[in-house]
């Protein structure tokens, strides 16, 4: 079995700590495991099941010797470092969105494209937490039944703004409930007892970037660039766990048996559908494990061929870590990881 070394760029921060504990919980083919982030955490350690690393800087010679990095410093870090890996010969699998919408790289999750890895030219991106939390659940029906549009809402935690997030929202429900207020600085607005309808910046279309980026990945990944969806996404006052609304009309009327057919057997989703029994999924359900959580499915009122559901998944896992994970796997797999033939490949954005 071939043993990688492995860097997690961005280590520190709140994927790149599940980056590490994904790695080790699946025992992912390590021979040695490097941590990078900034100048500010240099020479900090982190333990993760009962191992002790040491951080290093992030910079070009950090990649040397490096088979693939898993990357989640920010876009505009990986902007600059992802070509220096490639250009070292190591295969970057990004988080960021910088990546995601060039054409020469792949965007893709193991359980619905993993044919896109075969094409890729050193760096793959990993689709945004909401993206794949909702394709999880939309690609399988997908599969059997031709979709005409969808419709989605999402109910985002702030553990998908990063580790100032989840600080923000603990010190300002503190403050709150002393009777204080503490101004916002890791989000737009404040999020203790509060939601807000604004993730990322307004484009001029009255869409936030967020919106337009689950629009733009989930038609690059299911190779449908003409899909009709739209959405709203919505900060909610959660740790850990994105929950959306789905609404998806289909060329004919399909029942919500149908439905739950097609996602019972789909890979990496676990229904929890029992209305009567009060069962359905919520972000401390989805919180820490790998499947994405299915329940409320039912017809539309409003139009016969739609049907309506909620879909929870981990937005540190499935959004993000584990899946990145499970690409470097496939990658393994397939016997594209540690062959260094894209030591030359061009940096993808020149
Ligand atoms: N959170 C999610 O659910 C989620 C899901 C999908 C995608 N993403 C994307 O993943 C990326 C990271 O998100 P996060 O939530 O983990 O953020 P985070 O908690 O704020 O962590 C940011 C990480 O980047 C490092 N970093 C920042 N500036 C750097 C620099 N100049 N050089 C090297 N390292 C630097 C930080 O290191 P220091 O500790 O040294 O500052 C830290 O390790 C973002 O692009 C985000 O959009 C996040």
């Amino acid at each position: 079995m071939n043993r990688y070394h492995v860097a997690i760029l961005g280590a520190t921060g709140m994927v790149g700590q599940e980056m590490l504990a994904t790695l080790l919980e699946r025992n992912f083919p390590a021979e040695r495991i490097t941590l990078l982030a900034s100048e500010r955490s240099v020479g900090r350690t982190l333990t993760c099941k009962g191992r002790t690393f040491t951080v290093e800087l992030a910079c070009p010679e950090a990649f040397e010797g490096v088979d693939v990095v898993l990357a989640s410093a920010g876009g505009s870090v990986s902007a600059v470092l992802a070509p220096e890996a490639v250009k070292r010969g190591a295969l970057v699998i990004d988080n960021t969105s910088h990546f995601r919408m060039d054409p020469r790289v792949p965007l893709v999750i193991p359980e619905i494209n993993p044919e896109a890895l075969e094409g890729h030219h050193g760096i793959i991106a990993n689709p945004n937490c909401s993206t794949a939390i909702l394709l999880m659940a939309l690609a399988p029906l997908r599969r059997r039944f031709a979709i005409e549009r969808v419709l989605v809402s999402t109910y985002q935690s702030v553990s998908g703004a990063g580790k100032e997030a989840v600080d923000e929202l603990r010190a300002q429900t503190s403050a709150r409930l002393r009777g204080e207020d503490l101004a916002p600085s890791a989000l737009s607005k404040p999020i203790a007892f509060n939601v807000i309808p604004q993730i990322d910046s307004f484009l001029e279309s009255g869409y936030t970037k967020e919106e337009m980026k689950f629009t733009h990945e989930t038609r690059k990944i299911l190779g449908q660039p003409e899909l009709r969806i739209s959405g709203t996404c919505v900060r909610v006052p959660v740790e850990v766990g994105h929950a959306m609304t789905v609404n998806v009309e289909f060329d004919r009327a399909v029942s919500p048996d149908d439905v739950r057919g097609t996602l019972a057997t789909a890979p990496g989703v676990r229904l929890m559908d029992d209305p009567r029994a009060s069962i359905y999924p919520q972000p401390t359900d989805a919180a820490g494990i790998d499947e994405v959580l299915v329940g409320r499915i039912r017809g539309d009122v409003s139009h016969p061929h739609a049907i309506n559901f909620w879909v929870v998944g981990d937005n540190l896992r499935k959004g993000a870590a584990l899946n990145a994970v499970q690409i470097a796997e496939e990658l393994d797999r397939r016997g594209l990881l540690g062959v260094r033939r894209h030591a030359v490949a061009a940096d993808p954005q020149s």
